[in-house]
């Protein structure tokens, strides 16, 4: 089985992550790019009108034999809008995938990312995890919305996060 990350993100987090996990599991990595240019408004139009963005092609090699493992920010409770087409693409198909998505968990854990995927691919994910940079923080003094949005991973935190990808959550 042949292992292929892809991504997508906005403000590094994810991508840094993605690339480190790549590295590891000796997998493509394939980077998300979007034709538009993106802002938290858009973010927010995308999610109110269920809008899906205009991305460059990278899904015509993708087979039967690849298992995907998409790695991508959470906005506003659902994963980053770039991602759906190529979660149409994977409808009617049988490609295997995972989520990740390494988010900022003011709220704790976003609770709808698996069903979300699971709609938008037809088919359930094997795996969703949803990493907290709240996690990578100390509990005390609790950190702002602002500070957990505003975060960004160091390569210590990624060397950790793929660590716990790997072992704890057996990628
Ligand atoms: C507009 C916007 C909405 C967000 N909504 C959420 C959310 O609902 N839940 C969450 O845990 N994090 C949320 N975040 C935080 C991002 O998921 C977090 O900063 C992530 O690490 C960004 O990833 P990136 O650097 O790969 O783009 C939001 C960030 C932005 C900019």
């Amino acid at each position: 089985m042949n292992k292929i990350v892809i991504t997508y993100s906005f403000t590094g987090n994810n991508g840094k992550l993605a690339k480190a996990l790549a590295e590891k599991l000796n997998a493509e990595l394939l980077i998300v790019k979007e034709k538009n240019k993106r802002s938290v408004l858009t973010i927010l139009l995308d999610t109110v009108f269920n809008r899906t963005p205009k991305i460059e092609d990278i899904v015509k090699d993708l087979d039967q034999e690849d298992q995907l493992i998409f790695v991508a920010p959470v906005w506003f409770g659902k994963i980053a809008s770039p991602l759906r087409p190529v979660f149409s693409f994977l409808k009617n198909k049988t490609i295997p995938y995972v989520i990740i998505s390494l988010s900022a968990g003011a709220d704790g854990i976003n609770p709808n990312l698996e069903k979300e995927a699971s709609k938008s691919t037809g088919k359930a994910p094997l795996k969703t995890i949803n990493l907290l940079i709240k996690d990578l923080l100390p509990v005390e003094p609790k950190p702002s919305r602002q500070m957990l949005d505003a975060y960004r991973l160091t390569d210590q935190d990624t060397e950790f996060l793929v660590e716990k990808l790997l072992y704890d959550f057996k990628l």
